[in-house]
């Protein structure tokens, strides 16, 4: 607001300007110098960090006492879980609940038999996760969606795919049936050689799958806020991200689901020896996605800082070959499909989390 020079300005306001900016230094520490850039801050930082717009919004923030910030974050958000301790699996997985229902997690809700331990961000219609379902028969994945509508499109399209399978089980079952074609049990802990369902073998298909699709989910998050809510330190083995929306005016980078401070969260839950994949069909793209994971940008002059580039580093192109994850992020995506039959360009880069470096005496 002007006020003519020889009027201080009213103190009142000054007062406000600084303390919110006072308060917003104190709550935010910095994510983008040295080793802190690594190790992501506890998930409420983040949340706190991302949610100045959150704040701005906020009904009666301030209102009531017997909630802690992070409480009501959590309760505006309701489906981000206040820690991976709190988040309840078991609706998502109901084969694998723990048969011990004595072991609960912080929520309450039953315990599962093993971790989730791959996650596709922006899973979009779930292409990724339908097809890594039977070659990873027994590991837990979840595609994790912002959009409501693409999210309970996706959720349908699961349960079917297991009903289907259950119907099938059953047909195989009942000795008069002749229709089973392909009733393959995987040997616990290996690795499927089945092809991948394509959308054309799912609906009115014979066929039953490892795993029968009891092995992925879906849930509605937005990534770029609460990824750390859900997965705890090194709990995942494989992370993906498939044609993420490339925001290409220079303004909107920021909203770009591959950066400096994102990158250590993936760093942070990813486990030594995890694998990060990404492909996209804009070739600016592919070169931010390299230059974030592993070139950085060097203010010129500044000394090397390190940061959640010295975790990564890049597998090679014989090893993608070897790699079936990596056909499927290639052709059974939706948004793959779209790039085959436009014939565009795909450019794909996995990284290989590195072992944590020592920390100084
Ligand atoms: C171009 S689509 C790609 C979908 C899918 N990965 C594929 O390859 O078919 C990008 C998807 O990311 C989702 N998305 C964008 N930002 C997100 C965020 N912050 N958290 C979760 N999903 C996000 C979008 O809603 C959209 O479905």
């Amino acid at each position: 607001m002007y006020r003519p020079s020889k009027n201080p300005p009213m103190p009142s306001l000054r007062c406000r300007r600084r303390n919110s900016s006072a308060s917003a230094r104190m709550r935010i520490p910095s994510l983008t110098t040295g080793w802190s850039s690594m190790y992501p801050l506890l998930p409420i930082s983040r949340q706190i960090i991302s949610s100045r717009g959150i704040y701005a919004g906020f009904p009666n923030f301030t209102g009531d006492n017997s909630q802690s910030d992070r409480e009501l974050i959590a309760n505006w958000y309701s489906n981000s879980p206040l820690s991976p301790a709190h988040m309840d699996w078991s609706s998502h997985f109901p084969a694998f609940v723990d048969p011990d229902t004595s072991k609960t997690n912080l929520s309450g809700g039953r315990k599962l038999t093993k971790e989730v331990e791959v996650v596709d961000i922006g899973c979009g219609f779930g292409g990724l996760m339908v097809g890594l379902a039977p070659l990873l028969p027994d590991t837990l994945m979840v595609g994790m969606e912002i959009r409501t509508s693409v999210l309970e499109y996706l959720s349908s399209r699961i349960h079917a795919l297991r009903s289907q399978q259950q119907r099938l089980k059953n047909k195989a079952a009942n000795p008069s049936s002749t229709e089973l074609q392909d009733a393959s049990a995987q040997p616990e802990g290996t690795e499927s050689t089945a092809p991948a369902p394509s959308n054309d073998d799912e609906i009115g298909t014979e066929k039953i799958f490892p795993g029968n699709f009891e092995n992925i989910t879906a849930i509605r998050s937005n990534t770029m806020k609460f990824l750390p809510n859900f997965f705890g330190h090194h709990q995942l083995s494989k992370i993906f991200i498939c044609f993420p929306d490339p925001h290409f005016k220079a303004r909107k980078h920021k909203a770009r689901i591959v950066s400096e401070s994102l990158n250590s969260e993936y760093a942070y839950v990813l486990r030594p020896g995890g694998l990060l994949y990404t492909i996209t069909d804009v070739e600016e793209y592919h070169h931010w996605v390299l230059r974030h994971f592993l070139h950085g940008e060097q203010p010129e002059g500044a000394a090397p800082a390190p940061s959640s580039k010295d975790l990564f580093e890049r597998v090679s192109e014989e090893e993608l070959a070897l790699d079936p994850c990596v056909r499927v992020m290639k052709y059974e995506t939706e948004e793959s499909k779209k790039v085959t039959r436009n014939k565009g360009n795909k450019y794909v880069a996995v990284f290989r989390r590195k072992a944590d470096p020592e920390w100084p005496a």
